[in-house]
């Protein structure tokens, strides 16, 4: 049974990143087009999908299975798991940041420049890096 939650766990990881990296390369451009033009309603609905039907559910069920994991073979011990929830945890604080992001691009009001998006954009994958060398490598 782990094997196959660990798998699932994997797919649901995938689907998250995927979205975590798309969805700050879309602000990008959406922060460049002229609010209330074609291009613009068209990244409102991209952002809103993208959000809905793929990264918060895969956030869920990447938490609720890593948990899981975490619980029955680990006891929740060992230095690399606990750092891997660290930056877990900083992930997740990321994907807040973006779903308030989506909501002011849907209501006009977003402030923000197309280089803050950027920077954003490096964030999850910096992430990603260390939490995959984490839980494979499990270093300490
Ligand atoms: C939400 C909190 C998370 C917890 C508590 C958690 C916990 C775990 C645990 C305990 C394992 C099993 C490790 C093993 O069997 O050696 C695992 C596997 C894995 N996790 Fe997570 N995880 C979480 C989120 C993530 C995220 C966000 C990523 C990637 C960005 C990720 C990537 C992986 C990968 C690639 C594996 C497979 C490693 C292997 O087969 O050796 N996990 N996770």
């Amino acid at each position: 049974m782990y094997e196959w939650i660990k798998a699932f766990h994997v797919v649901a990881v995938i689907s998250w990143m995927a979205g975590m990296l798309y969805l700050p390369r879309l602000m990008v451009y959406h922060a460049e087009a002229q609010t209330g033009s074609i291009q613009s309603e068209t990244f409102k609905v991209m952002e809103r999908r993208l959000l809905k039907g793929i990264i918060n559910p895969a956030m869920i069920v990447t938490w609720v299975l890593g948990l899981y994991l975490a619980w029955s073979v680990f006891g929740f011990k060992g230095g690399w798991l606990h750092a891997k929830i660290l930056l877990v945890l900083i992930l997740s604080a990321i994907h807040g940041m973006l779903v308030r992001h989506v909501k002011a691009f849907a209501a006009d009001k977003n402030q923000k420049t197309p280089r803050y998006f950027r920077i954003l954009n490096e964030v999850p994958a910096v992430l990603m890096l260390g939490i995959v060398i984490l839980v494979i490598v499990k270093p300490f």
